[in-house]
């Protein structure tokens, strides 16, 4: 199964919940990437750009999707048409659709993740990232699942339920 949603959508919380339910691994395609980079996804940002960030992003995608796993991705791997082509024929990818506003309030609130691409943007800066790349989240998903005002674990059961 393949969690996929904008950045602050719960995608790693209810992964890890879903994945302890299935008793399978989570593979959280961020915490890969900083193991695999070797430093941080800001500094990896700052020193090579986000276009070599997004190239080892999807060579991690096209490596883990073959696992019997839960795995969450980061917000911008729909970008990539190879991408939303490997996701398009999958029939296990969830979508967390999350209101805005409140993906806005949890981005300005989270202080442990440093996201270069949310960071010292506006409200509005960030609408707009989001509303571009709803049609990608859309067409990529097999199952959307609507979060608001449920908690992970209501989330992770709704899925459980679909599936
Ligand atoms: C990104 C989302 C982040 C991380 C990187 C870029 C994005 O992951 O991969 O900062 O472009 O939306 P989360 O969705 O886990 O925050």
């Amino acid at each position: 199964m393949i969690l996929i949603g904008f950045m602050g959508s719960g995608k790693t919380t209810v992964g890890r919940i879903l994945a302890e339910k299935l008793a399978i691994p989570q593979f959280d395609l961020d915490e890969k990437l900083v193991e695999n980079l070797e430093m941080s996804i800001s500094e990896y940002f700052a020193l090579h750009g986000e276009n070599a960030f997004r190239q080892k992003e999807s060579e991690l995608l096209a490596k883990y999707s073959h696992a019997q796993a839960v795995i969450s991705t980061g917000g911008g791997i729909v970008l990539r048409e190879e991408n939303r082509k490997l996701l398009k024929n999958r029939k296990d990818v969830i979508f967390l659709s999350t209101d805005t506003n409140e993906l806005i309030s949890r981005l300005q609130n989270d202080k442990k993740n440093i996201r270069p691409l949310a960071q010292d943007k506006t409200p509005e800066e960030i609408q707009a990232l989001l509303e571009g790349r709803l049609p990608f989240y859309e067409e990529s998903a097999s199952v959307i699942i609507e979060t608001k005002n449920k908690t992970p674990e209501e989330i992770a059961e709704e899925i459980l339920f679909q599936k």
